[in-house]
C-alpha cells in the first residue's frame, strides 16, 4: 500500500478530537502512516502534543495563528512556543498573516509582530515553520525575505500563483497543497500542482476544513488525503505510487521525521 503523511491536520479540533480513535483508524487504513497535528493557540497546541504523545506515528506543531492573536501577550506567546521542548514537536505552526476578515491595520501590525517573533523563535530552536497566509501574500513574502526561516518550512495550503512559486522556493520553503486542488473550478491550484518542482511538494488535508471535491460538505479527515494525491497524480500524468514516494520523502526531509 502507498505510504502517505498528512503534514497539516487539526485532530485537536473538538469535532475530530471527540472521535479521535476512529478518525486515526480510518487514516491508517487509507495509507496515512504519519500525521502532524497543528496548533493555532495555547490550548490547541497543548492538545496537539497530548495527541502526539498518545500515538507513536503522530507529531505536533505549536504556534499562534494570525486569527487567534486577540489577548495574546508576550507571556502567552512564550508559553506556547516553549511547548517546543516536547520531543514530538516537529514544527512551529501554524503562523502567518490573515487579512481576510480583518481590515484594521493595527491588527495587521500585531499579526506581523507575532509572526516575526515565531519565525525567529523557530530559527533559534532549529525547527521548520508552517505558514498560513490569506489575503496577505505580499506582506507575508516581505517578512519571510527579511526574516528567513533557517530550518525551512511550508507555505501551507498555497493559494498563490504559478509565477510566485519561485520566490517561495528560493526562500527554501515547500509548497503545501490541500483539498482545493481537487475542486472543479480551481484553476490556479491545478496549475500550481503541475508546475511546482516535485521535490518541493507536500500534501495536507487541513482537516476538519477544506474537504476535497469527492467528499465536499462533509467534515474533512486525514483519510481524505488520498484524494489530493490522486488529483495531483492525474494532473501530472504520474503513477500514484511514484508521486506518493516522492512526497513522503519530501515530508520526512522537511520535518525530520
Ligand atoms: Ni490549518
Amino acid at each position: 500500500m502507498m505510504k502517505l503523511i498528512d503534514t497539516h491536520c487539526h485532530l485537536n479540533d473538538d469535532i475530530l478530537y471527540k472521535k479521535l480513535e476512529e478518525v486515526v483508524d480510518r487514516a491508517k487504513k487509507t495509507g496515512v502512516e504519519k500525521m502532524i497535528v497543528v496548533g493555532w493557540d495555547k490550548k490547541s497546541s497543548e492538545r496537539a502534543i497530548k495527541i502526539a504523545n498518545r500515538f507513536p506515528f503522530i507529531y505536533a506543531a505549536v504556534g499562534v495563528h494570525p486569527n487567534n492573536i486577540e489577548g495574546v501577550d508576550e507571556k502567552t506567546l512564550d508559553d506556547v512556543l516553549n511547548l517546543y521542548q516536547n520531543d514530538k514537536v516537529v514544527a512551529i505552526g501554524e503562523i502567518g498573516l490573515d487579512y481576510h476578515y480583518v481590515k484594521d491595520e493595527t491588527i495587521h501590525e500585531k499579526q506581523k509582530q507575532i509572526f516575526i517573533k515565531q519565525i525567529e523563535f523557530a530559527n533559534l530552536v532549529g525547527l521548520p515553520i508552517s505558514i498560513h497566509s490569506r489575503s496577505a501574500f505580499f506582506d507575508t513574502l516581505e517578512i519571510l525575505k527579511k526574516h528567513k526561516p533557517l530550518h525551512g518550512g511550508v507555505m501551507h495550503c498555497y493559494s498563490g500563483s504559478v509565477e510566485s512559486l519561485s520566490e517561495i522556493i528560493d526562500l527554501g520553503l515547500y509548497i503545501g497543497l490541500d483539498g482545493p486542488v481537487t475542486f472543479k473550478n480551481a484553476k490556479t491550484p491545478k496549475q500550481v500542482a503541475v508546475e511546482v518542482p516535485l521535490e518541493k511538494l507536500i500534501i495536507e488535508t487541513d482537516a476538519p476544513y477544506l474537504s476535497p471535491q469527492q467528499v465536499r460538505g462533509t467534515i474533512n479527515e486525514p483519510s481524505n488525503l488520498v484524494y489530493i494525491l490522486d488529483e495531483i497524480a492525474v494532473l501530472r500524468s504520474m503513477s500514484k505510487k511514484h508521486l506518493a514516494e516522492i512526497i513522503y520523502k519530501n515530508s520526512c526531509r522537511l520535518f525530520k521525521l
